[in-house]
């Protein structure tokens, strides 16, 4: 019998559509063998770069009531020291996704060019850094830079490229138009929305930061309404993520219109569980629904 939770993403074979987001555990070959082991179908990495990076002073990371709020600072060993942990999981048996950035269109298509040498089924191109000449904001913002770091990475490689986009923009879907006619394989929607908290005792922002990314069931709606926006526009499949954390939010982001589904800081709180469940609540709902595949249920939400 076909396996009904098959899908196929941007060329890669996944045997379910629950996915590892990036930063959360993909920091070494051994945590990724875990989440596989969870029943992950295909795991994305920590964002790396071309050197190492120590990050942003500590706190970096806050509990608040409907998530999390980080501003870690992109910490990383640099993809020269990342190619280890990349070539020890190429037998891992699911598509390793290398998360990466740069701060400029050449950066990311050096590393990209490095972490698929080093074995990587497809790169996730982190766009939610500064560009270097625009430090006030994010490359992910501007629908130009995005077109010129897909252009760059593009024509470096021969594996699927996926776009991650921001929700700090105006319009998700004119980021996503310029990531797509640049030939980008996929979108991931979406990364943290920007989000600060305040310690009313000291009175100070809490993030050494001060302004950080907000993740978690908070911004679970807006990255719903993203996914299901940016999915009416492009041709290429949509990833959703943000706030994943039950097989029923995995369902919702699909009927929006995406193809697969990444879980980020659900982990934090429900552990590696979190997959084997949302796996299992989505097959159960398939046949209760009378649905023989999972790709029937994507964009349902969007027929009239
Ligand atoms: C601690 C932390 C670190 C993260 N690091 C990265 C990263 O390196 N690259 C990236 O593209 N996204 C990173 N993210 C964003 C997540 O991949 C994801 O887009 C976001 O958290 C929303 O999904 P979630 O609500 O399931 O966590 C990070 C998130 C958290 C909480």
């Amino acid at each position: 019998m076909p396996n009904p939770l098959a899908v196929k993403v941007a060329g890669l074979e996944l045997k379910n559509p629950v996915m590892l987001a990036s930063g959360i555990l993909g920091l070494t070959g051994l945590t990724l063998k875990r989440v596989v082991d969870a029943g992950a179908g295909a795991v994305v990495t920590k964002s790396v770069g071309p050197c190492e990076r120590e990050g942003y002073p500590n706190p970096t990371v806050v509990e608040v009531e409907c998530g999390f709020l980080n501003a870690v600072g992109l910490p990383n060993a640099g993809i020269r020291h990342f190619r280890k942990e990349i070539s020890e999981t190429k037998t891992l048996g699911v598509p390793i996704i290398v998360s990466i950035y740069g701060f400029t269109p050449h950066e990311f298509a050096e590393v990209g060019a490095a972490a698929v040498e080093a074995g990587a089924a497809a790169l996730e191109l982190n766009v939610s850094c500064p560009h270097v000449k625009n430090t006030g904001s994010e490359i992910g913002q501007t629908p130009r830079l995005v077109r010129d770091v897909v252009r760059a990475v593009k024509s470096r490689v021969d594996k699927p490229v996926l776009v991650k986009l921001t929700p700090n923009v105006t319009d998700i879907t004119k980021v996503a138009k310029a990531a797509a006619a640049a030939g980008a394989d996929a979108i991931t929607a979406i990364n943290t929305v920007r989000a600060m908290v305040i310690d009313i005792e000291t009175t100070r922002p809490i993030l050494a930061n001060k302004f950080g990314g907000l993740s978690g069931v908070g911004i679970k709606p807006i990255a719903v309404r993203c996914v299901y926006e940016v999915s009416r526009e492009v041709e290429i499949p949509v990833i959703g993520c943000g706030g994943i954390g039950t097989w029923q939010d995995a369902v919702e982001f699909m009927l929006a219109g995406a193809s697969a589904v990444q879980i980020g800081t659900a982990i934090a709180f429900n552990g590696f569980e979190v997959f084997k469940s949302v796996r299992k609540g989505i097959k159960t709902y398939l046949e209760r629904k009378g649905f023989r595949s999972v790709t029937e249920i994507v964009g349902l939400s969007q027929s009239k």
